[in-house]
């Protein structure tokens, strides 16, 4: 295209990106060693006493001979659960403080060097470390040395700075009580900024909601939105990615989200459309994700026409970048490809993802 270089020069700002979902096949492979942590074993394994119990049958998976083979499994997803498999699976491997540190060094990085991204909003799954003896402690310790690091290397003068700011989602495929047990916690230990968002002390920027959404509707976890909303906690939550509209209603009115994640189902509802592009709320939209994951068939089939159309605010972004093939810069590239956006739109878009951002105003105008 020949908007490739103002594309590429276009300052952008990330709003959902899964820090595990960067993990790519081969620093998992390199973890798995380093950590001696099993995985799936590629092959039927029959020990000396007879075939293996049920439960060791399920650890056989091909994909698990190697990167190459994983990362051909990956392009292969029929759903969203059949990718949260795998990226369950891929998460055992981190479990230092250096392991989150090297992650997130190579997310900064790369999207600093190569998308000229200013602002990235990370989400990670606490509950998914936890419940292996990896405490947010740890998590954060990495994930702190990793921002301290980009910030130095990409930072001075080159008003090419990138910040960052860790947001934790409650995963939805567990029990309610397991979320609640979580953030409580976080809330406690006062890991959480305010709304009006200080840089020292605290660690988190918000709470976000993520994992399975069909048949696990918003509602379920009102009340521990609701202890978020008392404690001046921002809020988002995954929403209308497979599950449909009314849940992205129901974020609104029974969480209090400030944005939406996905949120693509959204523009089956008119009614919705209009309350969305009247009330400013910013969808998170991640177009390559929802290809992968065959929410729809094809780039051409995710609404950003109708969201332009309908003046419904969205910031584009990666999901899972190491699953889906697409970090930021090519997932803007792509979706100039299938939609052919004019400068002013793309100038738009990338406005809108600063102003939808959680930094403070006077980094907004830093970026602007
Ligand atoms: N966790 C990581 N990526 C996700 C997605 N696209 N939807 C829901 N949960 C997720
Ligand atoms: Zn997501």
């Amino acid at each position: 295209s020949p908007l490739h270089p103002f594309l590429v020069a276009l300052p952008k700002c990330e709003h959902h990106m899964h820090l595990e979902g960067s993990l790519s096949p081969e620093l998992l492979f390199a973890l798995a060693k380093k950590n001696n942590i099993s995985l799936p074993s590629p092959f039927p394994t029959v020990s000396r006493s007879g075939p293996g119990t049920a439960e060791e049958q399920d650890e056989i998976d091909p994909a698990f001979a190697s990167p190459a083979t994983l990362r051909a499994r990956y392009a292969a997803f029929t759903s969203l659960d059949d990718f949260l498999h795998y990226y369950y699976i891929g998460m055992r491997v981190l479990l230092t403080a250096d392991d989150f540190e090297e992650l997130a060094y190579a997310y900064l990085a790369r999207a600093s060097l190569e998308g000229n991204v200013r602002h990235a909003e990370v989400f990670f799954d606490p509950q998914a470390h936890v419940s292996r003896g990896v405490t947010v402690a740890v998590i954060v310790e990495g994930w702190e040395r990793a921002v301290e690091r980009v910030e130095g290397e990409f930072g001075g003068g080159k008003g090419r700075k990138i910040t960052a700011l860790l947001v934790p989602c409650l995963l939805r495929h567990l029990e309610v009580e397991d979320s609640r047990g979580l953030f409580a916690g976080l809330l406690a230990e006062g890991y959480f900024h305010g709304e009006d968002g200080g840089e020292e002390g605290p660690k988190l920027a918000g709470v976000g909601l993520c994992s399975t959404e069909m048949d696990r509707p918003p509602g379920l976890w009102k009340e521990i939105f609701e202890m978020a909303r008392e404690a001046g906690v921002r809020r988002t939550a995954h929403a209308g990615e497979e599950g449909p509209a009314g849940y992205v209603s129901a974020a609104l009115d029974e969480l209090w989200v400030e944005r939406i994640d996905h949120g693509v189902r959204a523009a089956e509802d008119g009614e919705l459309m209009g309350r969305l592009a009247r009330e400013g709320v910013m969808l998170t939209v991640c177009p390559v994700s929802n290809v992968r994951l065959k929410g729809v068939e094809r780039l051409e089939d995710v609404p950003i026409r109708e969201f332009l159309d309908k003046g419904v605010r969205f910031s584009l972004n990666s999901d899972d970048p190491a699953y889906f093939g697409a970090y930021l810069q090519e997932v803007y590239c792509a979706v100039e490809e299938a939609f052919g956006l004019s400068v002013g739109e793309w100038a738009m878009i990338a406005r809108n993802a600063v102003e939808g951002s959680w930094c403070g105003e006077e980094r907004k105008r830093e970026i602007l």
